[in-house]
């Protein structure tokens, strides 16, 4: 038996609830595929939360615990930071505080990418750190890479998406189970698909704010969210959708935008389309999304996966880590802070 030394990454944990908490198991039962692929084991030293006393995953160290997110951003025994917590504030400033601090930061977080992203961007690039952002739209799904990487031949004529489950997950019971709006979410809420207050999700913001963020990822330049038609699903009656189906369609909350020949987002929407069955976007059931990509050399490439969930939204964030490392490692000097050493035993 020979033995190799890897060094340790430390990763500092903002938020411990569905998310964080996905993402403490994901590295922790994928370690060994972690130091496969990129050589260096991630491991989870701090978490914040809010509530010390609160029930956790059972993959948590409770001794990670702590209530300050600020001393977590600043400690300079944390490489790297995710951000798991949601909202506006203090992630915000939680994340503005670990770049200044020089750590590069992975987030969830849809809402602060789309109002704030090219200026939390430009402040990680002055800093010369990193903002990943994956696991903020289409949970699981690979679309912003996808985006960011492949298309570069092609011209994107358009995107078009179901990027919120909640709604997806509602249209579909509506049809399936012949229910109204009002049981199909609440069903969604019992199966833990809805927020108590689910109103960004079925009013149509949260959409909005990933189409953003997509939009940015594919094109460098976001819309003006205002100037967008947005519509949610509220007004869709359960005679709405038996009337679709009988007519062969199918009711879905889509996103759109399309882009002109320079790449640039020319016109976008948000709602409720009564799609026909030769739709991509028809077959998508229940909380999953999907991503039509439409390029004028390949055609529609469609991506289709788990949008939400503790471990495929941890998927994409340990997939940004093992990507921020792996760029980073690849540099001629790297800027991880000196870290101790864990000795691996390999056959
Ligand atoms: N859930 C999904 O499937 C999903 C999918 C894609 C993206 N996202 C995004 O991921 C993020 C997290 O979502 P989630 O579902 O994991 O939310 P969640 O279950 O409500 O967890 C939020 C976590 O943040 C902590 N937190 C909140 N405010 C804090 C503060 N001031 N200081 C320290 N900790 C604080 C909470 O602490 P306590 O536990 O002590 O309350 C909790 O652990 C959001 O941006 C969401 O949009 C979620």
């Amino acid at each position: 038996m020979s033995e190799r030394v890897r060094p340790v990454v430390r990763v500092g944990l903002l938020g411990c609830g569905v998310v964080g908490g996905g993402v403490v198991e994901a590295l922790a039962r994928n370690r060994d595929r972690i130091v496969e692929t990129s050589g260096a084991a991630l491991e989870v030293r701090r978490i914040a939360v809010r509530d010390l006393r609160k029930a956790r995953n059972l993959y948590v160290d409770r001794d990670l615990l702590c209530d300050d997110w600020a001393a977590v951003c600043a400690d300079p025994a944390i490489d790297v930071v995710v951000e798991a917590m949601g909202g506006l504030h203090p992630a915000r400033d939680a994340i503005v505080q670990a770049i200044d601090c020089g750590k590069s930061v992975v987030t969830a977080n849809k809402q602060l990418l789309a109002l704030y992203g090219p200026e939390l961007e430009q402040r990680a690039a002055a800093r010369g750190v990193s903002l990943y952002y994956e696991a903020s739209v289409l949970g699981g799904i690979p679309a912003v890479h996808t985006l960011q990487t492949y298309f570069a031949a092609n011209r994107v004529r358009r995107l078009r998406g179901i990027v919120n489950g909640t709604c997806n997950f509602v249209l579909t019971r509506m049809e399936e189970a012949g229910v109204t709006l009002h049981e199909a979410l609440a069903e969604a809420q019992r199966l833990g698909y809805a927020e108590a207050d689910p109103s960004q999700d079925i009013d149509g913001d949260d959409a909005l704010y990933k189409l953003q963020i997509l939009t940015r990822a594919l094109a460098g330049q976001g819309l003006d969210l205002a100037a967008i038609p947005k519509q949610g699903i509220r007004s869709i009656t359960l005679a709405d959708v038996q009337k679709a189906t009988s007519a062969g369609r199918r009711w879905k909350h889509v996103v759109e935008v399309s882009f002109d020949d320079k790449g640039r987002p020319v016109s976008a929407s948000v709602g409720p389309v009564a799609l026909t069955a030769d739709d991509p976007l028809y077959r998508v059931g229940g909380v999953q999304n999907a991503l039509a990509i439409e390029g004028d050399l390949v055609g529609e490439v469609t991506l289709m996966g788990p949008g939400a969930g503790a471990l495929a939204t941890a998927s994409a964030i340990v997939e940004d880590l093992v990507k921020w490392l792996t760029r980073l490692t690849s540099l001629p000097s790297h800027h991880l802070a000196p870290t101790p050493r864990v000795l691996v035993c390999s056959p």
